[in-house]
C-alpha cells in the first residue's frame, strides 16, 4: 500500500514505523521540511520526505496525524489532493479538565470528513498513548490489543483494518463515522481515569461471556 502521513509528530513516527516495517511505502508530509525529513531517514526502508499537499496525494490512505483543529484547517487547504483516500483520523479532541472539545456538536472525525468530502475518513488509533502504538507488537497479558475503528466506505475500513493488523493489532468493527464521537469521548474518559483519577481502565470491563447476564 502507499501511505502519505500528515505531521511529522509522535503518532507520525509511531504507526509509521510499523507500516514500513511492514513493506508499505510512506511519505512523509510536513509543514517543516526538516523535520520530515529527519523522520523519513529515521524510519528507513522505502520512507521519503515530501510536503503535505504530495503526502496527501501519495498514495491510497493518508494518516492525519496532526492536532485536533489543525486536521480540518490542513484537510480544507489540501482540497482535491485527498479525493477518493482513506484519510485516517487518530485525534482526540480533549481540552483543559480531560473535556471534550467537540460536545455538543460534530466528532473531530466528522468535522475533518466535512473539510473534506471527497475523502473517506475512518476513525482509528485514538485511545492509546504514543508509546504503546511504539511496542512491537502492542500486546498485553499474551493479549494482542483491539482497535475499534468507525467509518463508512467498506473498502476504506478494509485498508485500515490491514494497517492495525499491520501494527500486530486486531481490528474491531465499532460502526459507522457517526459513532466515531464514541471513540472521541471514550478517549477523553479514559485519558481523565488515568492521568487524573490513576484508575485502572482495563479493570473496568467484565469479560465478554458477562456482557449480558451471569457468564457461562
Ligand atoms: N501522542 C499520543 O499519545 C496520542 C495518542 C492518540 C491520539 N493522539 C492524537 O494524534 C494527533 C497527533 O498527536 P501527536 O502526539 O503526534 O502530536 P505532535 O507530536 O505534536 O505532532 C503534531 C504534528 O502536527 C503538525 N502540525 C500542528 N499544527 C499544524 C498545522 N496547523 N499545519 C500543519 N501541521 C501542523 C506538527 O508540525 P510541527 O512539528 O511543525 O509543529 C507536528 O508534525 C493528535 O490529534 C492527538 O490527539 C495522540
Amino acid at each position: 500500500m502507499r501511505i502519505g502521513v500528515l505531521g511529522t509528530g509522535n503518532m507520525a513516527e509511531a504507526l509509521a514505523t510499523h507500516w514500513v516495517r511492514a513493506g508499505h511505502e510512506v511519505a512523509i508530509g510536513g509543514r517543516d521540511p526538516h523535520r520530515a525529513r529527519r523522520l523519513a531517514r529515521r524510519l528507513g526502508g522505502t520512507a521519503r520526505a515530501t510536503g503535505l499537499r504530495e503526502a496527501a496525494g501519495f498514495g491510497q490512505v493518508a494518516l492525519a496525524a496532526l492536532p485536533y483543529g489543525a486536521g480540518e484547517e490542513v484537510a480544507a487547504r489540501l482540497g482535491t489532493a485527498l479525493s477518493g483516500r482513506t484519510l485516517l483520523d487518530c485525534s482526540n479532541p480533549v481540552g483543559p479538565g480531560f473535556s471534550l472539545l467537540t460536545a455538543r456538536g460534530p466528532s473531530a472525525a466528522e468535522r475533518l470528513a466535512s473539510a473534506a468530502p471527497e475523502a473517506h475518513v475512518v476513525k482509528a488509533f485514538n485511545l492509546c498513548h504514543e508509546d504503546v502504538w511504539r511496542m512491537r507488537p502492542p500486546v498485553f497479558d499474551g493479549r494482542p490489543l483491539s482497535v475499534p475503528l468507525c467509518g463508512d466506505d467498506e473498502a476504506s475500513l478494509a485498508r485500515v483494518r490491514e494497517l492495525v493488523r499491520d501494527t500486530g493489532c486486531h481490528p474491531v468493527s465499532a460502526g459507522a463515522l457517526d459513532r466515531a464521537a464514541l471513540l472521541e469521548a471514550t478517549a477523553a474518559l479514559f485519558i481523565g481515569l488515568w492521568v487524573g483519577e490513576g484508575a485502572d481502565v482495563q479493570a473496568m470491563a467484565p469479560p465478554l461471556a458477562w456482557a449480558s447476564g451471569p457468564g457461562r
